[in-house]
């Protein structure tokens, strides 16, 4: 970035926006996080294997319904330094984003290696079609987007499951659920795709885990930011619905002078439009998504707050400091910390409100279909099946995100990304009561089916843990929450942050023992040349 800013400062303004989308929608996804070593052993025979960041590729079919479209690459990471014969085959798909990096999930500092160390089994790590190198086509276009379905994905799990052969001693011994009990894995959208699939395809997989899993597809999804007003900090809470509300007030006041300073407090003089301003400024309240347990002080959000709840070296009380120093120091922390690095390094305020303008639709950002760009994918599955719109709260309800952010904010979106498949909105193309119907949503009755929460996390109120959730949960399907934020239980280091996570954790350890069917074979005794 350093290098583009000295030597290519008039590229910048076409880069921004494809290097920061301007949809800015809070994340979903699951935590990347760093284990230092690359190298394995097998734990009992001691055979040095394959470093784990190996690339594998499977043959999938570009279309289910139609396999003679032949076949693409789909990546995947795998680990048998735990398996024995006998032991579970252990499927976490990544979900919407380039899996690069997740072999981390073959390691025993997540949940899926964990559990292998526990029952020797073997993990394989699937990157989703369309998103990193798993591309059933090469563009991202509308036209390749035709096989880019909640149930294209679910086949791929069946496919894989059925005809895969594992690259291990054995690999070509598993495939299917009548030869291991294969389990499936993922946090956020994936772990909606984990109970989705046991839906869908009853017995393929003998158990499933299902984080964060936001199984219920929610079109206006005002509640997102519910976990985040209930578990903020008072102060921060307070003083956020203060500049939220005057925001709105003076954004819909048609008074250009009181809106051009106030844009200026916030670096946004450029932006021309009024809900492109206010989601700029209320995009930093996503950054919530962002913690974990053993996140430290160094995170945006706490950085955020104590920007807006620190002053003199004084904390604010529970009412926080108020509208004025609320505005002054949200506006400054905004314009010297955070709204450069959202865009894409862009310092020229031109460039800035280049790069958060939504209504210019020959803006790259929309109109680009390379591959490899998580962005689009998600966006093509929240504008046909999910929905998911993050917006602010109901006038009757306390909001610290602005009201002019709302489903027709990101409808329009969807018609900017994808102008052959949707015309202009309010348009009648979301799909999301069928998700519902055709995959359960909270009424899901599949059993062996673990669903893990946390109470801070953003996605709650889409998963089984919601507020007015129909789901009960039963003893064959286990509803546990822990106090976490965003797919917490995946993670070892937050069990060991928590005792509550570490709690949930340990009782799916334990469950799937007393689950697990007994598969007998020889223990794994020679390295059929796959060792380097
Ligand atoms: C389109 O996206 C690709 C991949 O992200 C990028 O390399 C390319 O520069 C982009 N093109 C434009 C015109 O923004
Ligand atoms: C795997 O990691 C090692 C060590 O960090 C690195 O040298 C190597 O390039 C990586 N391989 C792949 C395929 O990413
Ligand atoms: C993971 O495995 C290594 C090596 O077997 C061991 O030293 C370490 O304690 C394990 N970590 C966890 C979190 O279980
Ligand atoms: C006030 O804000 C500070 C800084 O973010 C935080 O540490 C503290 O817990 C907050 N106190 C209350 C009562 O909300
Ligand atoms: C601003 O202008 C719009 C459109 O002319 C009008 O509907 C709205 O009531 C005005 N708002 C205020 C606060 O005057
Ligand atoms: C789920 O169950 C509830 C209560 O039984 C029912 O009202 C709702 O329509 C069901 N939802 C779906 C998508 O079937």
């Amino acid at each position: 970035m350093a290098f583009l800013n000295l030597f290519l400062p008039f590229l910048l303004a076409s880069l921004v926006c494809a290097i920061a989308p301007p949809a800015f929608r809070p994340k979903s996804g699951m935590h990347k996080i760093n284990v230092d070593s690359v190298e394995v052993s097998h734990r009992t025979s001691g055979a040095k294997l394959l470093p784990l960041n190996t690339t594998y590729y499977f043959d999938q079919l570009i279309d289910h319904d139609n396999p003679s479209l032949g076949t693409f690459k789909q990546r995947y990471y795998f680990g048998y330094h735990y398996y024995e014969p006998g032991g579970p085959i252990l499927l976490m798909n990544v979900g919407e984003q380039n899996a690069d990096g997740f072999w981390t999930y073959l390691t025993n500092e997540t949940i899926t290696g964990k559990l292998a160390a526990e029952y020797n089994g073997a993990v394989v790590v699937l990157e989703h079609r369309f998103f990193g190198e798993s591309n059933p086509y090469p563009d991202l276009s509308v036209k390749s987007f035709r096989v880019h379905t909640i149930q294209q994905a679910i086949d791929d799990h069946e496919y894989f499951v059925k005809n895969v052969r594992l690259p291990m001693p054995g690999g070509d011994q598993v495939s299917g659920p009548d030869k291991a009990p294969w389990v499936l894995f993922g946090g956020s959208y994936p772990g909606a795709l984990t109970s989705y699939t046991m839906q869908n395809k009853p017995g393929l997989f003998y158990a499933g885990y299902a984080s964060s899993a936001v199984v219920q597809a929610i079109a206006d999804y005002w509640r997102y930011y519910e976990p985040i007003r209930q578990n903020m900090a008072k102060n921060c809470s307070a003083d956020v619905q203060a500049v939220i509300s005057y925001m709105d007030q003076v954004l819909t006041s048609n008074d250009s002078s009181k809106i051009q300073a106030f844009k200026a407090t916030f670096g946004l003089e450029d932006l021309t439009h009024n809900d492109d301003v206010a989601s700029a400024v209320s995009q930093i309240i996503g950054s919530w998504q962002e913690l974990t347990l053993t996140a430290g002080a160094g995170s945006t959000w706490f950085q955020f707050c104590d920007a807006l709840e620190v002053k003199d070296v004084k904390v604010a009380g529970p009412n926080g400091w108020g509208l004025e120093n609320a505005l002054a120091a949200w506006g400054s922390y905004y314009k010297t910390t955070y709204l450069s690095p959202t865009c894409g390094g862009a310092t020229d305020s031109k460039d800035i409100a280049a790069c958060l303008d939504t209504h210019d639709t020959s803006n790259p950002a929309w109109t680009n279909t390379t591959v490899n760009n998580a962005g689009r994918s998600w966006e093509w599955l929240v504008c046909t099946q999910f929905g998911f719109w993050q917006g602010g709260a109901p006038e009757d309800q306390p909001t610290i995100v602005s009201r002019l952010v709302n489903t027709a904010y990101y409808q329009r979106q969807c018609v900017n990304y994808f102008p052959e498949a949707f015309s202009s909105p309010p348009v009648v193309f979301l799909d999301a009561l069928n998700v519902n119907k055709l995959y359960g949503g909270w009424n899901t009755t599949t059993e062996r089916l673990f669903f893990l929460n946390g109470i801070r996390d953003p996605w709650r109120e889409a998963t089984v843990a919601a507020d007015d959730t129909t789901s009960p949960g039963s003893d064959l399907q286990p509803h546990l929450l822990g106090d976490g934020y965003h797919c917490s239980d995946m993670l070892i280091s937050e069990g060991i942050s928590s005792p509550a996570v570490l709690k949930v954790q340990n009782t799916v350890v334990e469950y799937l023992g007393t689950m697990q069917p007994q598969y007998t074979g020889d223990p794994v005794t020679t390295n059929d040349g796959l060792v380097s």
